[in-house]
C-alpha cells in the first residue's frame, strides 16, 4: 500500500517512497536474488541481520540527516502498486550535499521494462532542478553492462576508472576494475536545451 504522504518522486510509471521501519522482509527479499547482487557482492546474498540492524536503520536515519532531500526510497509500480526494488540518490557519509551518488537495485522480476532509465532521468531533473545539486556520479563493475547502460541513456558518462575495493575482489570481474559516470548540472542543462 503506498503511503502518499512519504512519496518522494512519481514518474509515469514508478513511485518512490520511503522506506519504513517494518520493511526490512522487501530488502531481504530484493537481495536474496544472486542475479541481483551478482555485481556487488559476487552472488551472495545479504544476510537478513545485516538489513535489520545495519542496512534499514542506516536508510531511516538519511531522511533525518538530509531532511528527506535524498536518500534511498522504494519503488513500486504506480498501477498496482508492485514493489520493483530501489533508487537511491544521496551525498557521500559526510560529503558536501551539492555532489550526489545515484543507484539502483531492482527485481529480476521488473528488469527490462526502462524502469531504471525513467527514474534515473527522473532523478536527475529532481536533483538539478530542486534540490541544488551540482554533479550527480554513479559508479559500477566493468561487467555490469545495464548499470551503465542506465548511466548513459540519462547523459552520464565515464569520468574515471575505477579499482576494485578489497570487499569486492571476488566479484566476477573484479580485475577488470569500474567506472565512475558523472553529470554536472551544466551538462545536464545543455543536453535538456539540445533536445527536440
Ligand atoms: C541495473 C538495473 C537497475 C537496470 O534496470 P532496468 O530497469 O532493467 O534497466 P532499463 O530497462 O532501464 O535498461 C537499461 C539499458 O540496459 C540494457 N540492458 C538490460 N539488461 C541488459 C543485459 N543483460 N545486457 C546488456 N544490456 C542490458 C537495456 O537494454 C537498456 O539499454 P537499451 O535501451 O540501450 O537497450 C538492473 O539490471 C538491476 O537491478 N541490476 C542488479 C543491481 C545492480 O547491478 N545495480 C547497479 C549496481 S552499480
Amino acid at each position: 500500500m503506498l503511503r502518499p504522504v512519504e512519496t518522494y518522486l512519481q514518474t509515469d510509471r514508478v513511485t518512490l517512497r520511503r522506506f519504513g521501519a517494518d520493511d526490512a522482509d522487501l530488502l531481504i527479499e530484493l537481495d536474496s536474488d544472486p542475479a541481483v547482487v551478482r555485481y556487488l557482492s559476487g552472488g551472495a546474498p545479504t544476510a537478513p541481520e545485516v538489513v535489520r540492524e545495519r542496512i534499514l536503520p542506516s536508510i531511516l536515519t538519511g531522511y533525518e540527516r538530509w531532511s528527506g532531500a535524498f536518500g534511498v526510497f522504494a519503488a513500486h509500480e504506480t498501477d498496482g502498486g508492485a514493489f520493483i526494488g530501489w533508487f537511491c540518490l544521496r551525498p557521500e557519509p559526510g560529503g558536501p550535499l551539492d555532489e550526489v551518488e545515484l543507484g539502483y537495485r531492482l527485481r529480476q522480476a521488473a528488469w527490462g521494462n526502462g524502469y531504471a532509465t525513467e527514474v534515473s532521468a527522473a532523478l536527475l531533473e529532481k536533483a538539478f532542478t530542486g534540490l541544488d545539486v551540482r554533479t550527480v556520479w554513479g559508479a559500477t563493475m566493468a561487467l555490469n553492462t545495464p548499470s551503465q547502460r542506465v548511466m548513459e541513456k540519462v547523459g552520464m558518462a565515464v569520468v574515471e576508472h575505477l579499482g576494485t575495493p578489497d570487499d569486492m575482489l571476488a566479484v566476477e570481474g573484479a580485475e577488470l576494475g569500474g567506472h565512475r559516470y558523472e553529470i554536472t548540472r551544466e551538462q545536464w542543462e545543455q543536453r535538456r536545451a539540445a533536445r527536440p
